[in-house]
């Protein structure tokens, strides 16, 4: 879209205010995640100790992997394009897990438990085109695990797939078999009989900025180094399977207070720079690193590719509705693609990705997640570490979540894309 210099169209401006709205949204997220994990911290920490007997070990390092409930094998990530397809309903397809049964999912994407009580949502199966999506099988993904550590890093969304991730698998081990070690930014889930561990590490820039252990609300006074990344990195490294992402966070604005060089003038001497702009160097920043540091021998490299926000009911017709606030069904129109998903960012991930040396691998979510209208964690969510009350609940303009999704939901089906990659 070309527009006059000096002057912002309407529409950027009622983006711009979303976009706001948005960060509200993530920022209260993040700062009652930090209050949830510390008690799960307390309460899984007891049993950190706990050594399996040899004998278990030997019994599972010689269970062979049940081929026959393999249909992973009739997938070739080469042949199958899952980027293209269409949800299918099928009240038959039931969640692995439910926010009741699996202990490790943090409150706000807990929406049975937080009152939403329709279910159509969870009974959504991702069918591409010209092949089948294979099963998610939690023995097959921790046979794949063992003896690795699989680590998620970047922002909340990375965090909802991580979580998805570890409730898809845990609850066939047993409970002395595994533990929860929850930090502020890094934290481990281990499954002690598979000597596997799921981490998540929080980056939501990838790069280094002043507002990744303390978050700082307001976008302005967020400022980016994005060459420096080694701080966050040094803790990727020797990790086997390596998921990243980072999307929601460069979108605060339309420009982003970026710093690189020597920073000889401090952290004055930064640059407002187009978030397009940002984003290809800071990624850049990140490229470089997996590409110096990473034997694609050893190591797989994922990219989550962003997730959509669903803040303007307008983009898929709907014009009295109010964001995705009760939405109960996905986008039917094949090929929708809707505001939150900012095409410049993909090509810019694009074109990064396509000049490394290590071969990473996409997790190309977004066309599938666009038409998931229905999926959000909308008013069943928490807000400053609080539910929501019922005053809240009613004024879904200011307090629904439209960017983060119910869990189950939609993140376990970007790990089943996963899962068949493995
Ligand atoms: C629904 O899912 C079940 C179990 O996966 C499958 O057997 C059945 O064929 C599906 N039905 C349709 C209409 O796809
Ligand atoms: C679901 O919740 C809504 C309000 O949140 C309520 O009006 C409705 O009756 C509930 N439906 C069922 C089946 O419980
Ligand atoms: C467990 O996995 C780690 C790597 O994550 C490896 O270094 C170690 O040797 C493994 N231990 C056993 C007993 O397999
Ligand atoms: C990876 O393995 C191949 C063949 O096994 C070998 O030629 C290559 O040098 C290895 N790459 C690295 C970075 O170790
Ligand atoms: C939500 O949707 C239902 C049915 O689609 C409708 O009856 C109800 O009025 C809607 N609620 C609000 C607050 O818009
Ligand atoms: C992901 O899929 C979309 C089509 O929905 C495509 O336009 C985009 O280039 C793909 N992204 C990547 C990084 O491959």
């Amino acid at each position: 879209m070309k527009t006059p210099r000096g002057k912002i169209p309407p529409l950027s401006i009622i983006a711009i205010i979303f976009c706001m709205l948005s960060f509200m949204v993530l920022l209260y997220t993040e700062r009652l995640s930090f209050l949830s994990s510390s008690s799960i911290f307390n309460l899984r920490s007891r049993d950190a100790g706990y050594k399996i007997p040899k004998t278990d070990i030997k019994r599972l390092v010689s269970k062979p992997i049940d081929y026959a409930a393999d249909d992973r094998f009739e997938f070739d990530p080469q042949e199958c394009n899952i980027v293209h397809g269409k949800w299918m309903y099928n009240t038959s397809i039931k969640p692995l897990y439910s926010d009741r049964t699996c202990p490790y999912l943090d409150r706000h994407v807990s929406c049975v438990k937080n009152g939403r009580n329709d279910s159509d949502y969870r009974h959504w199966q991702w069918q591409p085109d010209d092949c089948m999506l294979p099963r998610f099988n939690p023995k097959i993904a921790l046979k794949k695990l063992q003896g690795k550590r699989v680590m998620f890093v970047g922002d909340s969304l990375q965090r909802g797939q991580w979580q998805s991730f570890i409730c898809l698998v845990e609850s066939i081990i047993p409970k002395r078999h595994k533990s929860m070690r929850r930090g502020r930014v890094h934290s481990v889930f281990r499954a002690k009989e598979y000597n596997a561990t799921i981490e998540f590490y929080w980056a939501p820039f990838l790069i280094e900025s002043n507002s990744d252990e303390h978050i700082i609300g307001d976008p302005k006074q967020r400022i980016l180094r994005v060459d420096s990344i080694a701080k966050h990195a040094q803790h990727w490294e020797g990790v086997d399977i390596l998921v990243f992402n980072t999307y929601i966070w460069w979108m605060s604005g339309l420009k982003i207070k970026s710093l690189w060089g020597s920073f000889a003038n401090g952290e004055e001497g930064f640059e407002e720079l187009d978030a397009s702009v940002s984003y290809r160097i800071g990624l850049k920043t990140w490229a470089n690193w997996v590409d110096s540091t990473i034997d694609p021998n050893t190591t797989r490299v994922f990219f989550t590719t962003m997730s959509p926000t669903h803040q303007r009911s307008e983009d898929w017709g709907n014009k009295d509705g109010i964001k995705c606030f009760n939405e109960t069904k996905p986008i039917r129109n094949r090929w929708h693609w809707g505001s939150g998903s900012d095409k410049r960012i993909m090509n810019v991930v694009d074109s990064v990705v396509e000049k490394m040396k290590v071969p990473v691998t996409f997790i190309n979510i977004t066309q599938l997640s666009e038409y998931r209208i229905d999926a959000h964690t909308s008013i069943y969510t928490e807000l400053q570490g609080e539910l929501l009350t019922d005053e809240q609940k009613a004024d879904p303009l200011h307090n629904a979540d439209c960017i983060h999704w119910c869990l189950p939901g939609v993140p376990d089906t970007w790990n089943q894309i996963l899962y068949a990659h493995l």
